[in-house]
């Protein structure tokens, strides 16, 4: 759980905007949830190059006073701070990668005191092999620091990292492409790209939840929550009722959440989307089993994660354009027949008694997320 400057700010980074944000993560009660990640994405080092010692450098005028003070003010205020690279001669953005210099710049991170590295794959070549080769020649590279990193795959999913990212030396990687402010894809001419939407990037996690666990997550890519259209991602905003099917099924999924918003300019409805605690419990559940569909019907759907605690959490999921009753059975979910308690976890409400089953009306796109208690 953390934050990553990409989505709200892109290359518009600054040293001062990210220590604002810690500062704002540490006060906002954001901390005391859980997010406990800084990460700084593309664009922090110098476009025009390496130094003359082919060190990596931080760009003078969005970090003027380097990396090592930043990351110890962000440590300070009790936080983990993260960077980002590439797995080829420039990254996405356009700036230097680290591909051929993994063992120099994995030292110089952790001179400067970084606990994470999310390191992506533009400009490589689209194979898996040299995709395995590259991000295990970066895992090798950050356990020979000597210093704990947390190692996050970013090459969109196309080469099934869930098949040898944990091998590789990773603890995370993503599942698709960049996922946009938007419940369903978006095509933007000026990239050349698809942006992934909230509704595909549910059967992603569909197809993929028996690759996640302990030591090696899904990502479904960082959160759009609080966006609302104003950060540098494009896809123009959601609903209140969509943002909190996302939140629902990253929740669900066991995907790392890593918030995108302005965390300085949150509205309430965003703070209690990236605040609740029963919900986020389900997300840090220590079984780390991701959710998986048992029912589909029409676009509706009933998802079903075990949790630690010998209970059950359940999505009831609406994805279609007019209201429905969804019923919860209580075979589909492995249940036999006996006294069962329902509560809603985003009004950390008991809802229901019920024995064989459970009905709820589900609004368009919106997501009723149960915990299920036997006994
Ligand atoms: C890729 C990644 C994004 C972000 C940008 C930065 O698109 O998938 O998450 O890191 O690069 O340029």
């Amino acid at each position: 759980m953390g934050w990553n400057s990409w989505n709200m700010f892109g290359w518009n980074i600054h040293e001062d905007s990210i220590r604002e944000t810690a500062k704002a993560i540490a006060s906002s009660g954001l901390k005391e949830c859980g997010y406990q990640y800084i990460v700084i994405d593309d664009c922090w080092s110098r476009k025009s190059g390496r130094d003359g010692n082919g060190d990596l450098v931080p760009d003078p005028e969005k970090f003027p006073n380097g990396m090592k003070a930043l990351v110890d003010s962000i440590h300070d205020l009790g936080f983990k701070v993260g960077i980002y690279s590439d797995a080829a001669e420039l990254t996405c953005g356009g700036h230097p990668g680290s591909y051929g210099f993994e063992e120099q710049d994995a030292h110089l991170w952790a001179s400067w005191g970084f606990d994470f590295l999310k390191y992506d794959y533009c400009s490589a070549p689209a194979d898996q092999e040299t995709a395995i080769q590259r991000y295990t020649a970066m895992g090798t590279a950050l356990r020979k620091t000597g210093r704990e990193f947390l190692f996050s795959l970013c090459e969109w999913g196309g080469r099934s990292p869930h098949l040898w990212g944990r091998q590789a030396g990773g603890q995370m990687w993503r599942v698709s492409g960049d996922v946009f402010d938007s419940w369903i894809n978006i095509w933007v001419a000026a990239w050349n790209t698809y942006g992934f939407g909230i509704d595909v990037s549910i059967d992603i996690a569909a197809d993929l939840a028996e690759y996640g666990g302990p030591g090696g997550w899904n990502d479904l890519d960082m959160l759009v929550v609080g966006l609302k259209g104003r950060g540098q991602v494009h896809g123009g905003g959601m609903s209140f009722i969509e943002y909190r099917t996302h939140m629902s099924m990253w929740c669900m999924a066991c995907s790392p959440l890593m918030i995108g918003c302005d965390v300085r300019n949150m509205e309430k409805d965003t703070v209690a989307l990236l605040t609740n605690r029963e919900v986020l419990a389900i997300n840090q559940d220590t079984l780390g089993i991701p959710a998986r569909p048992v029912r589909r019907f029409g676009a509706c759907e009933v998802w079903k994660k075990p949790l630690a605690d010998g209970s059950l959490a359940v999505a009831l999921i609406n994805r279609g354009a007019s209201g429905s009753d969804i019923t919860l059975k209580a075979g589909d979910v492995g249940l036999l027949d006996g006294p069962k308690l329902a509560r809603d976890l985003w009004a950390q409400q008991d809802i229901a008694d019920f024995k064989t089953d459970l009905t709820r009306r589900v609004e368009p796109h919106e997501t009723l997320l149960l915990k299920i208690t036997s006994g």
